[in-house]
């Protein structure tokens, strides 16, 4: 749908938006996606540890929300993990990188749930070669408690525009591989990562990809606890009113395609430091330690009180983001090293979390 220009000029004064909440009236109070959110609320509660410490995992970050994960018990003490090439993002996420590092961001957890449990989980990466499984872990008596764990209840990505004023960043640096927040190398990076975004958004096998995994809504996110979870009274106020739908969201000649893009921008320019995590070879073991450190530094971030998102569009490797790619590489790294996380930080307000599928519905039999 088109928005005639009057009606776009209101959306973005707020005025429709209040109107369509209020047309709404009280449905938009009901449409919090409780079965959806349940997984936050059970974290833990399983009797066999290896189930405690996945129901944790489930949580961690991953791309677009896709959580290919796969559990596989076997005996008392093992299991393996799988990543389910079925949910792999072929057009921003080609050759996997990124779904291999949301598989490290998992192991990561898993780990520090399992040493909260009492149990070092001794994993074996890649046990059969690049093919099978991503773990295999086992379960042993030890492990020490991580300072970290706490946060993983805590952590969200945070999509929203944050406040103009530099947070101490000191915890984190000796987590990341730079913390960024020279003024003129945060300006340059608020351009390069907005100018990826927009590319994404315009080349239209990479923004359907995206806009595939959108879910519209409680019923949608219900119905499929990931992707990319639209929801709130706001949004759901304007979906109501037909004014963000799907058929929209796809269609760059639509006002509320051009309403997305202004959101996102505004968002996306509203950062005062970023945090980078970059490695010296780019295999799939160097990608799975790039999501361990990736999310010790959100959990890190989180128990600072601070909000992170990565903002990886200009790190994907397909041929419209090379210009951008090559620029973020040298800006980031040094020469040779791959660029595996760039993410926004700052304060801002809360965000809220998002959906998962139920642990049981990730495990395959042994
Ligand atoms: C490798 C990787 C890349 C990601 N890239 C982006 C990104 O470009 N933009 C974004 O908003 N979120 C990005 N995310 C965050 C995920 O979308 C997010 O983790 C997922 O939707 C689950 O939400 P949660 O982190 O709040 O639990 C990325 C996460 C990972 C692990």
């Amino acid at each position: 749908m088109t928005l005639p220009r009057r009606k776009m000029i209101a959306l973005t004064g707020g005025g429709v938006v209040l109107a369509a909440a209020a047309a709404a009236g009280g449905f938009v109070a009901t449409r919090s996606p409780d079965t959806a959110l349940a997984p936050w609320q059970t974290a833990g509660r399983y009797d066999d540890p290896r189930l405690a410490a996945l129901s944790w995992a489930i949580l961690a970050p991953n791309p677009h929300n896709r959580q290919p994960w796969m559990a596989q018990l076997r005996g008392s003490d093992e299991l393996l993990i799988w990543r389910d090439g079925s949910l792999n993002l072929p057009e921003t996420d080609p050759f996997d990188r990124q779904l291999t590092i949301g598989m490290g961001c998992f192991l990561e957890v898993f780990r520090q749930a399992a040493a909260q449990l009492g149990f070092a989980a001794k994993p074996v990466l890649f046990p059969d070669g690049g093919d099978g499984p991503v773990a295999r872990i086992r379960l042993e008596p030890g492990g020490r408690p991580d300072p970290l764990f706490a946060q993983v209840p805590a952590r969200r990505t945070n999509r929203n525009a944050y406040e103009d004023r530099l947070p101490p960043l000191d915890a984190l640096r000796p987590l990341a591989s730079a913390v960024i927040t020279e003024a003129s190398k945060v300006a340059a990076l608020r351009t390069l990562t907005w100018e990826a975004m927009r590319i994404e958004m315009a080349t239209p096998r990479t923004h359907l990809e995206s806009v595939r995994m959108m879910r519209f809504g409680k019923r949608e996110i219900e119905a499929s606890p990931d992707g990319i979870a639209l929801r709130g009274p706001v949004l759901e106020a304007l979906m109501a009113a037909g004014l963000l739908t799907r058929k929209g969201q796809a269609d760059p000649a639509s006002g509320e395609y051009a309403q997305a893009l202004a959101m996102l921008k505004s968002a996306m320019l509203a950062t005062p430091a970023y945090a980078v995590i970059t490695t010296r070879g780019n295999s799939r073991r160097d990608q799975i330690e790039a999501g361990r450190r990736w999310v010790r530094l959100h959990l890190a971030a989180t128990g600072q009180g601070l909000a992170m998102q990565p903002v990886s569009q200009a790190l994907q490797e397909y041929p419209e983001q090379a210009d951008l790619y090559a620029k973020a590489r040298k800006l980031l790294a040094s020469p040779g090293e791959t660029v595996q996380m760039l993410g926004r930080v700052g304060y801002a307000p809360r965000a809220a979390p998002s959906p998962r599928w139920p642990l049981e519905t990730r495990l395959i039999d042994a």
